[in-house]
């Protein structure tokens, strides 16, 4: 029996490895971490992450070929394949700070792998890593070798959450970048060989080393760079009477373009897209290339004046002040089918209201109070990235209190903010909402997801984002 392990056990160690377990009975797979809650959720009724479908892949293997524990040491020296799945933030102090990835979790795993193993073994980088990182993984394997020998693999995830479980089941592609030394193809094969179980092979795609893991940034580039183009179209949009949806829609029917993520929104969220982006924009400064590492700076930016933006859309429509207003929000999540919070634009939105001195009553039907009280209080980094609205305000936490639905969320508010695209948000009864409402009563959708024409005629002054603007707002001061 092929024997694997996974050192993390977070958004991506855990669906994937469940999957490899789930369509691979002859495969044992054991997944570590240091966070003993961690482990003891997963090996629970309610596991530590809600994504759809994952319950049920994880019931169904856990203990028979799926297993979650906290010992790391032995699992590792037991293991053939060393899957490396911990986190990769963005450094917040020292030498790249805001922008490099800090890869100190990385390098104790891969310590800790060079101490305990004492058998070869192909160690799998699984998270997003600067381009080279194998280069530096293998030195610090190599020099800390007890007579063993390590060939390191590039295989970037490019799951989503939301819908990682389909995302693995599947996958546009897999891939698995190795030296190109024998050993190396040999990694490549064995690697190959899991996947293959369940992947047609002619979509698994194996390259060099260098090549996956700078694919794996650039993917995330490209996605992040459509939805920060239709967002900088969307203000445009705005201004011209233009409709963003329309707009998306024929130059999404060009083939060349394609139609998905060409969403409008309130800007992106989520640990991905910022953080790898800053790491690129990182590694084309160290390599030389300020040209390059300016033009997907600007998608960075680009997402925080489109967040700004639409506190100012709020503020400036509602006699350009929300002191002691309640305002509803939303959705927290930084998308649908999931209780992610990191880096959700829900964040710096409600800072900005919060600095405008706002009440707010937050309802997301995945994200509890503390989380959202955490996510509040927290200071983000703020070098050459100011997605801060406000400095974090101590007192702020008493201006936020959390609703079990969106109808208490919105009972006495002066205006709704849809921060997430919860299904549940596109078939509430508005009038209900509207009558519970002190008049005016706003609706900025920052998601696009209601009838912007329904909610006019119950009575509502409403924005949404890259839509023809309510006469209301025409004259108002819109610049972030
Ligand atoms: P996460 O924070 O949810 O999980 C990482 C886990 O690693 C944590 O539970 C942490 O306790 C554990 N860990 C850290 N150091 C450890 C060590 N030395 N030994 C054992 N456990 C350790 O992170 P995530 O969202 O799963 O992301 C992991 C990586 O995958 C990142 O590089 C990320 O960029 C990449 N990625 C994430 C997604 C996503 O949708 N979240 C998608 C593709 C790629
Ligand atoms: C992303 C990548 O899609 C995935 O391939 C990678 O492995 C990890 O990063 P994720 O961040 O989980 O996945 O979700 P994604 O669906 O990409 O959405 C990211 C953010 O962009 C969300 O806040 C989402 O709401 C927003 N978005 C997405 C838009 O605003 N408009 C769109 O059209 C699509």
């Amino acid at each position: 029996m092929v024997k694997i392990c996974c050192i993390g056990a977070g958004y991506v160690g855990g669906p994937t490895m469940a999957m490899i377990a789930y369509k691979c009975p002859d495969v044992q797979v054991v997944v570590v971490d240091i966070s003993a809650s961690r482990i003891n959720a997963w090996n629970s009724d309610h596991l530590p992450i809600f994504e759809p479908g994952l319950d049920d892949v994880v019931k169904s293997c856990r203990n028979k070929n799926l297993f979650f524990s906290t010992d790391v040491e032995a699992h590792i020296a037991d293991s053939e394949i060393i899957f490396v799945s911990v986190n990769t933030p963005t450094k917040t102090r020292g030498l790249g700070a805001g922008k490099a990835a800090d890869l100190t979790y990385w390098e104790s795993a891969a310590r800790m792998i060079a101490d305990v193993a004492k058998t070869d073994k192909i160690v799998v980088e699984k998270s997003t890593v600067p381009v080279k990182t194998a280069e530096a993984i293998e030195k610090i394997l190599t020099h800390n070798s007890k007579g063993v020998n390590f060939q390191i693999l590039s295989n970037p995830e490019f799951l989503a959450e939301g819908t990682a479980m389909d995302d693995l089941a599947k996958p546009d592609r897999v891939l698995i970048g190795g030296r190109e030394t024998p050993q190396g193809q040999k990694a490549v094969a064995a690697l190959k060989a899991v996947y293959a179980k369940w992947i047609p092979e002619n979509q698994i795609i194996t390259m060099n080393l260098w090549s996956a893991e700078l694919s794996k940034l650039a993917a995330n580039a490209f996605l992040a760079q459509r939805i920060s183009s239709i967002n900088a179209m969307s203000a445009l949009c705005e201004a011209t009477g233009a409709d963003v949806t329309e707009v998306a829609y024929a130059v999404g029917k060009d083939t060349r373009i394609g139609s998905r993520f060409l969403n409008a929104s309130v800007g992106f969220g989520g640990s991905c897209f910022q953080k790898d982006i800053l790491n690129l924009v990182y590694i084309c400064e160290c390599n030389g290339l300020p040209e390059v590492a300016n033009y997907w700076r600007q998608v960075v930016q680009i997402n925080d004046y489109q967040k700004a933006r639409f506190v100012n859309r709020v503020v400036a429509s509602m006699f350009n002040t929300v002191s002691g207003k309640k305002i509803a929000v939303l959705g927290f999540a930084f998308k649908k089918d999931t209780g992610d919070t990191r880096e959700t634009p829900a964040i710096d939105v409600c800072l900005g209201l919060l600095g405008d001195k706002a009440q707010l009553s937050i309802y997301d039907p995945q994200v509890t109070e503390d989380q959202i009280g955490r996510d509040l209080a927290t200071n983000k980094f703020d070098w050459d990235h100011p997605a801060h609205l406000v400095p974090t305000d101590p007192t702020a936490k008493k201006s936020v209190t959390k609703a079990s639905n969106a109808y208490e969320a919105a009972k006495g508010a002066h205006g709704v903010c849809i921060m997430t695209e919860w299904d549940e948000f596109k078939t509430l009864d508005y009038q209900k909402i509207y009558d519970g409402m002190e008049k005016p009563a706003f609706f900025y959708d920052g998601r696009n997801v209601i009838n912007v024409e329904a909610l006019r005629k119950i009575g509502f002054i409403v924005y949404s984002v890259g839509k023809p603007l309510d006469p209301w707002m025409k004259d108002l001061p819109a610049a972030a």
